[in-house]
């Protein structure tokens, strides 16, 4: 599997035309590098336009609903992002959760909803500062996985990849410890031999996000054999950004 490197611009930037600069700079400094997958995932208005930026790097959206069409004000379905050229899309993340309320049940409703219009998920979990104090991480991650994939089929683990964000890390440049974040990906793999088989497991998708930059990422690449990375912060500097990819790629 080639390392995943997701861009989550989340609600940046704040025009059409900058946004397309950003991604032809990615796009421009991304063109020599093998081995990795890049997504950028813009918000919603964006999508189509850079669907005809042609090249390599892939789209994904940040969010979608779990209903095809219909009175649903505001929301966007899974297969319009198909339709838009996407191939993923990225659920569960912790600002959703937060700040639209998003629970286990909402969540595994839009992964089934993704998964029959075809897209790849990028299925995000993870623990608040509170919650490691008390010593629940484990638990946490074990309900959100439980609850996010009910229903989920052997056959459709493959189209999912579990992105381990721990609430905490995520745009406080104070990222996990490299060797918590391999003990949270041997867990994570371990609930999904469980729930699935070892091999299922072997094969999964685990990636990394929360405040990972050019300088903290080496560490992570010794220490924490992830699939990959969520970029936030990171990518609003185009040059940064494409640091980090040439450093995956040639690790
Ligand atoms: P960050 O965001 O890199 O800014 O911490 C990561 C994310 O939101 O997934």
């Amino acid at each position: 599997m080639k390392p995943l490197i997701v861009a989550n611009w989340k609600m940046n930037p704040s025009t059409i035309a900058e946004a397309k600069k950003l991604f032809n700079s990615v796009k421009k400094g991304s063109k020599k590098v093998k081995n990795v997958e890049v997504i950028i995932c813009p918000p919603f208005p964006y999508i189509s336009e850079l669907k005809y930026q042609k090249s390599k790097l892939k789209l994904g959206g940040q969010n979608c609903f779990w209903q095809k069409t219909g009175p649903f004000t505001g929301e966007v379905s899974p297969s319009m992002l198909k339709d838009l050229g996407c191939q993923y899309v990225i659920l569960g993340h912790s600002e959703r959760r937060t700040n639209f309320f998003e629970t286990d049940e909402i969540i595994n409703k839009k992964i089934k909803a993704a998964l029959l219009a075809k897209l790849n998920i990028i299925f995000c979990i993870g623990e608040t500062r509170e919650e490691r104090e008390k010593e629940e991480t484990k638990d946490i991650l074990k309900s959100q996985i439980k609850k996010g994939l009910q229903e989920i089929s052997k056959k459709e683990i493959g189209k999912i990849t579990i992105a381990y964000e721990p609430v905490w890390a995520i745009g406080t440049g104070n990222p996990c410890d490299p060797e918590e974040v391999q003990k949270m990906a041997l867990l994570i793999r371990k609930i999904i031999s469980e729930m699935y088989s070892p091999l299922l497991a072997k094969n999964l998708g685990v990636i990394y996000g929360g405040s990972v930059n050019s300088q903290n990422l080496s560490s992570f690449l010794r220490e924490s054999k992830v699939n990959g990375f969520v970029l936030g912060g990171a990518f609003l500097d185009p040059k940064e950004f494409i640091k980090i990819i040439r450093i995956i790629s040639s690790h």
